[in-house]
């Protein structure tokens, strides 16, 4: 099943996820589905609320970004409950974009090498290391788990910029190729 991805400006998108045990009712037909939305999309990561799920679950194939970044060949996982132990290294930039935010892409400083904790689709604990664009989609999407968009971490100057366009976004306003939700409409108050 595709789901829709939800849109700039749903209030699911600012908040912080919530981890899960191996109970949580269909896990595995979840990640499926959240797969299915990513590669439907075009996406080489996807958070699960950005499929309107406050939930500590990230999916990722990277495997589209080979050719710059051979750590991206066949680089497929799911990862529960994701924990940044440490990040370092001198930051680089990289014209990023997102799922939630369609048609903008902006340069995000990120650094180059993480260490995460996090439970596999098993429930199986491990710690490991990741370089480069692995890091930097496993950084990417982690920050949608604490309710944090790319967009957040530009410049003011470039938040400026794109005021329009993401209030676009969320009034419904997007040219994008999947189907998307966006917030509920806000009506002022009468008087
Ligand atoms: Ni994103």
């Amino acid at each position: 099943m595709i789901y829709p991805v939800v849109a700039y400006g749903h209030p699911v998108l600012k908040k912080v996820a919530k981890e899960i045990d191996k109970d949580y009712p269909d896990l595995q037909k979840v990640i499926a589905d959240m797969f299915e939305t990513m590669y439907e999309a075009v996406g080489v990561g996807l958070a699960a609320p950005q499929v309107n799920l406050s939930i500590r679950l990230i999916v990722i194939d990277a495997d589209p970004y080979k050719t710059d970044y051979p750590e991206a060949e066949g680089f497929k996982k799911v990862l529960i409950n994701p924990v940044m132990l440490s990040e370092e290294g001198d930051e680089w930039e990289f014209n990023e974009a997102c799922l939630s935010v369609p048609g903008i892409a902006e340069f995000v400083m990120r650094k180059p090498k993480i260490t995460v904790k996090y439970m596999d689709e098993n429930f199986v604990e491990h710690t490991e290391v990741f370089d480069g664009m692995i890091a930097r989609i496993i950084q990417h999407e982690h920050d949608h788990l604490e309710g944090i968009l790319f967009v957040e971490r530009v410049s003011n100057l470039k938040k400026l910029l794109l005021k329009n366009k993401l209030g676009d976004i969320a009034k419904g306003e997007t040219n994008a190729s999947y189907k998307m939700i966006f917030a509920p409409v806000k009506r002022k108050r009468k008087k």
